[in-house]
């Protein structure tokens, strides 16, 4: 069979706008390179090298998920979001923390952490701006979610009638929101051991037809009321109100005993933030309010009646955005997981959880095999684009380019330091990490050195001895006259520096070959 085949002449505009014959590779800049001042930068894309900024106007919604193997860098993502976020759209932040691994990192960046069970308590009946009826519903939301109780309509109705006896014994108003005494001064909120005390007279008047079904139920809530237990039944030490605009929180569960019981917190704590973010009314505004992070938080992440699943579907008109991480994508529930607009998937090894993700994101299976050899750092990114043009949703970021909080080393020269830098005071050299990171780079040295070299300091409480360090970086091949320019840079006089080298010589012929264990300081 013959074929024709005729030759037109086109503009290369007109063949670009040919899909047929230019198939891009990646989203085009338009939808992840466009107002860089309004956006979330996370690193460069694989093939075309274009810096990826995360600009959720472009997607369904500005959730985002998070899945990779232990290791993969996912808090990493995480934090270097916040930190950018807070930057550009001056966004509040709420980490729920399951394993309490935020901690320190938000107390570093000048955040507020919030441990509960370790001193602070939430009061399982606050309102936090509800009126007491809605609470119920959602006190007994949550304790269907953590135990059996819902398969109990009898023990249900009970306890809830207990709640509120409750409220009405502290003189609340049921359907109100305005809580106050006859002088005007706020109520307390009764508490679970309030609710267990009514349902045991109860069952003490002996007048009530079911006494097992009114065991049971108190027996249930007793779980949540022993001393050394009660961490939800009593007074709240913890200002729910102001949870939602202070920064930088952590709520750190993991002082609390058991699963049960970080879920029940992170229940809460969820329930408020959707209370607060119904009541806060729509943004107009660029930008995130609020980011409400769950890591790891498989209890809650898994059912669908958590308010995870009320912050994915009403978030976005309100500015709040919910990120969601995991090491195992099939503990996300699906209401959750096929409606985020942007997931970001890291290493992940278990087919299992790739047919998972290939089935909901729909992605090749080339990018499938990249998953599974991906580095630290190295992500997938699918976005569901609200936009009816054609181009793939999913595309691979080389490394997600991490923001470290800004965190000092010093170089000790106590002991080497001469008379006259010790007058001026100058006895230790501080450094931003990244600082120092430049600086061994422009030794000469590779990333591997580079990162042993950034552990020594950790290792000693960011503090190592000028000794020690001249030892250990001419042990990596730096040679000595880049060591002298260093430290002369660094403002280290000749006396200092002739004390820092025959120090580290003698010790060099003392100890042969082997790294003299490194001085700690205490500061
Ligand atoms: N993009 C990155 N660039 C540089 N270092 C990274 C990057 N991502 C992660 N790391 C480093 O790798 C290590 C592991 O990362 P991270 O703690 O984020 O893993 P994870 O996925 O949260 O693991 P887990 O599931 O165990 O919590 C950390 O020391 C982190 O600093
Ligand atoms: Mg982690």
């Amino acid at each position: 069979m013959a074929t024709k085949v005729y030759l037109n002449e086109i503009s290369n505009v007109d063949v670009g706008r040919r899909n047929i014959l230019f198939h891009p590779l990646e989203p085009p800049p338009k939808y992840i390179f466009n107002d860089v001042i309004n956006s979330i930068y996370v690193g460069r894309t694989e093939i075309l090298n274009v810096p990826f900024h995360w600009d959720f106007r472009y997607l369904t919604n500005p959730h985002i998920a998070i899945v990779g193997i232990t290791g993969s860098g996912k808090s990493y993502f995480i934090k270097t979001f916040l930190t950018r976020a807070s930057f550009v759209w001056n966004s509040n932040s709420i980490i729920i923390d399951w394993a309490g691994e935020y901690k320190d990192w938000v107390l570093q960046t000048g955040g507020k952490v919030v441990s509960l069970g370790r001193g602070n308590y939430i009061n399982l009946l606050d309102l936090g701006g509800m009126k007491p009826y809605d609470r119920i519903k959602q006190v007994l939301r949550s304790l269907s979610i953590l135990t059996d109780l819902s398969q109990f309509p009898e023990q249900k109705r009970l306890t809830a009638e207990a709640i509120e006896q409750a409220y009405i014994k502290a003189k609340f108003k049921m359907d109100s929101v305005e809580q106050k005494d006859e002088l005007g001064r706020p109520l307390e909120p009764p508490t679970l051991k309030d609710v267990v005390k009514i349902l045991e007279e109860k069952a003490e008047l002996g007048t009530y037809e079911f006494p097992a079904e009114l065991d049971n139920a108190i027996y249930r809530l007793k779980q949540f009321t022993r001393p050394g237990e009660d961490y939800f039944a009593q007074k709240s030490t913890v200002d729910l109100d102001k949870l939602v605009s202070s920064g930088l929180v952590d709520i750190d569960l993991s002082g609390l005993p058991d699963e049960r019981f970080r879920a029940l917190g992170a229940l809460v704590i969820l329930q408020f933030i959707a209370e607060k973010m119904r009541a806060s009314g729509w943004l107009s505004k660029k930008g995130l309010r609020l980011l409400v992070v769950l890591d790891e938080a498989w209890k809650i992440s898994k059912d669908e009646n958590s308010d995870a699943v009320m912050i994915i579907r009403e978030g976005r008109k309100y500015g709040f955005g919910l990120i969601i991480a995991s090491q195992n994508p099939t503990d996300i529930h699906e209401s959750i997981f096929s409606n985020v607009g942007t997931t970001f998937i890291l290493k992940v090894k278990f087919d299992k959880y790739l047919d998972y993700l290939q089935n909901s994101l729909n992605f090749s299976d080339y990018i499938r095999e990249r998953i599974t050899t991906f580095g630290v750092g190295q992500a997938a990114v699918n976005l569901a684009f609200h936009t009816p043009e054609k181009f793939p949703q999913t595309f691979i970021v080389k490394k997600i380019e991490g923001e470290e909080p800004s965190k000092d080393v010093f170089i000790e020269l106590k002991e080497v330091a001469s008379e006259v830098m010790k007058e001026m005071g100058t006895t230790a050299i501080p450094f931003k990490v990244s600082e120092l990171r430049e600086r061994l780079r422009r030794f000469g040295m590779d990333e591997t050195k580079v990162e042993m070299v950034v552990k020594a300091f950790e290792r000693n409480n960011r503090h190592l001895d000028a000794v020690t360090l001249v030892v250990l970086l001419e042990r990596m091949g730096v040679e000595r006259k880049n060591l002298a320019e260093f430290f002369k840079e660094m403002g280290v006089d000749d006396e200092s520096l002739i004390n820092i080298f025959s120090k580290a010589d003698l010790r060099k012929e003392g100890k042969k070959g082997e790294l003299t264990s490194v001085v700690l300081e205490d500061e």
